[in-house]
């Protein structure tokens, strides 16, 4: 039997921020699966607005969730609100989140920040002209079992020397309703810029920023599925990425170090398999219980509203998902500067 891990669950019941108005901006997959029953349970349906300009999605959300104010275009729901949840597909985020700010609202802005680096940038120009907050969907960061190996790396257990492994696929099944995930007409990168920006959040959260990077990925042209990445840190740190869209692999995270090793499943929120086979249950974060995806989201949409509430840092902000941009746009770079393959790999071959 797994050891367990106990931790409240409870929430604060008069915090600063309950009584923020929050604006979801776009109803797609992700507003469905996590955040709008999360924000519903974090502040009740009289304090949550929905803009989703899809007639029949908003209707549908309407009656699900029970939301009274909804609109079609987010501008005309801005004057009634204080905050921001940007959940529209990735080329939009700049232009939504800037709007909002514009208004004086907080935006979390979910991954990746922006398309471009420099999109990202004008973002976060933007809110500290404003003087609102930017926090970046970094979700995974509330992930227990991550944060708690964070912390160990951090604390410097596995020695200056850490190599991080992930080794990370599936054939892609995200129901999003907008395809946005391999349209290149609305996204410039596909696994790398889509699923990789969890993974690599994760290592320059524990690690800083890299130093040099090997890239390499199967597109020939369009959208990447398969990808390596092998990165290096200034503290001697090293870390490889091995991401597909296409393909089932191993899903794991390796943490290795000073003689000790721990893995954790990539898509686990709370496991923790140690050297000698035994697993471990992590299940707190920030002292809030964290177990699942309804968690999950309450756990950062309590995080966000409160540092924007005490003018305290999220536990993802606008840098943190630049640097993630900016990582990935390094990575595309050294593609374009090598001689392409002649003909599409077959998915796999190239590794
Ligand atoms: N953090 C995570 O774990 C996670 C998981 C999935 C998706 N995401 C991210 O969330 C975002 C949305 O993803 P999704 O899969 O829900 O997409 P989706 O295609 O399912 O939904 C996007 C929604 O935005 C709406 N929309 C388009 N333009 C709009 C506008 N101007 N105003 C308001 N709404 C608008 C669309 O009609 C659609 O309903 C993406 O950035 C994606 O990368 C994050």
């Amino acid at each position: 039997m797994p050891s367990v891990e106990q931790g409240p669950s409870t929430w604060p019941a008069c915090a600063e921020w309950a009584e923020s108005r929050l604006l979801v901006i776009g109803g797609g997959a992700v507003a469905e699966a996590m955040h709008l029953p999360a924000v519903l349970a974090v502040l009740g349906t009289e304090k949550v607005r929905l803009a989703e300009p899809d007639e029949p999605r908003r209707r549908t959300l309407q009656e699900k969730f029970g939301v009274p104010a909804a609109a079609a275009d987010f501008r005309d729901l801005l004057a009634d609100s204080d905050a921001a949840l940007v959940l529209t597909p990735p080329h939009l985020h700049e232009s939504v989140t800037v709007d909002c700010l514009r208004a004086g609202l907080h935006v979390l802005c979910e991954k990746p920040l922006a398309n471009t680096a420099s999109a990202g940038r004008r973002m976060i120009e933007e809110a500290v002209r404003a003087g609102k907050l930017l926090a970046s969907g970094h979700n995974y960061r509330f992930f227990p079992n991550r944060s708690w190996v964070r912390d160990r790396i951090k604390d410097g257990e596995f020695g200056p020397d850490v190599f991080v492994e992930i080794t990370e696929g599936s054939p892609a099944d995200w129901p999003a309703l907008t395809g946005y995930m391999f349209r290149k007409e609305l996204v410039p990168g596909g696994v790398m810029l889509n699923n990789g920006v969890h993974s690599l959040d994760f290592l320059l959260w524990c690690l800083g920023d890299s130093v040099e990077e090997e890239y390499r990925d199967d597109s020939i042209g369009g959208l990447e599925s398969n990808a390596v990445l092998e990165l290096r840190f200034a503290e001697g740190a090293t870390a490889r990425l091995r991401i597909s869209r296409t393909r089932n692999l191993a899903n794991q995270i390796r943490v290795v170090g000073d003689g000790q090793s721990v893995t954790l499943p990539a898509g686990h929120m709370n496991q923790v398999i140690h050297a000698d086979g035994s697993i471990e249950i992590k299940s707190a974060v920030q002292s809030r219980q964290v177990n699942d995806w309804p968690s999950l989201g309450r756990a950062q949409i309590v995080d966000f509203l409160a540092a924007a509430a005490t003018a305290t840092p999220p536990r993802a902000d606008g840098q943190a998902g630049l640097k993630v941009v900016e990582l990935i746009e390094r990575c595309y770079l050294q593609k374009t500067s090598r001689q392409r393959l002649p003909k599409a790999p077959v998915p796999g071959w190239m590794w």
